[in-house]
């Protein structure tokens, strides 16, 4: 799988990035009457970064971007400054523009009152999308994630210690970790793909 990360150069998107990198799949084939078995290794990562030096020492990207696994990408390119702008442009407020931004691609309804009120430079005063964003329902394989409160603790899943909570529905947890989002984003991704595409999954412990 060929991965567009941005906002990798720390923290979930980094560490998602990182398993993305090191992650092996395996898949079957079949060529005339064989039956072909194979295992992809590693996936290929663009960082979209606004400073390239941030892995600089960092050994393991430096070990992917060697290998041809890892590539660094500055600045944005065109098509993507409009999603890009609703994405970072508006700290504050940037989890519901985004959201609000990937319902209208991914052609989902929005709820101002359940799903946040709808934030300013998203439409024009005419009601229409600015910035000529790809028509509704033009992305159908769209997973937006809202996690609890971030700590900076160990990813659990992996340990074995403890699975973090995945539900369309209000969780009520307080925290998960950002290692833990970071596993989950990957195994979805990866691995359940059909379980949790076209979804807005809450997640905490
Ligand atoms: N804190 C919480 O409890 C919590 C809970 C749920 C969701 N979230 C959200 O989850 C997301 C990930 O959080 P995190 O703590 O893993 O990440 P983070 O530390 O907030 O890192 C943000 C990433 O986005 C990049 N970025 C920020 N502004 C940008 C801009 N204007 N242009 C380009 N890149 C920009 C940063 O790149 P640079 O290195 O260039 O700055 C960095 O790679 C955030 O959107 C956060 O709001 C947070």
């Amino acid at each position: 799988m060929n991965i567009l990360v941005i906002g990798g150069s720390r923290n979930v998107g980094y560490f998602a990035s990182l398993r993305f990198l090191g992650a092996s799949s395996s898949y079957h084939r079949m060529e005339g009457s064989l039956l072909i078995a194979a295992v992809e290794v590693g996936h290929t990562v663009t960082f979209l970064l606004r400073n390239t030096s941030v892995f600089d020492n960092d050994a393991d990207v430096q070990q992917y971007l060697r290998s041809n696994q890892a590539y660094l990408v500055v600045p944005l390119p065109s098509l993507l400054k409009p999603v890009y702008g609703y994405l970072i442009a508006v700290p504050h407020r940037d989890k519901v523009g985004v959201e609000r931004v990937m319902a209208h691609v991914a052609g989902w309804k929005w709820n101002d009152k359940e799903d946040g009120e709808l934030v300013e430079n998203v439409l024009d005063a005419q009601g229409r999308w600015r910035n000529g964003l790809p028509t509704e329902g033009t992305l159908k394989e769209v997973l937006v994630i809202r996690p609890a409160i971030f700590t900076d603790g160990d990813c659990l899943a992996e340990s074995g210690k403890k699975m973090c909570r995945v539900s369309e529905k209000e969780l009520g947890g307080w925290t998960v970790s950002r290692k833990d989002v970071a596993h989950f984003v990957a195994d979805a991704a990866l691995n359940r793909w059909g379980e949790f595409k076209g979804k807005r999954v809450n997640i905490a412990y």
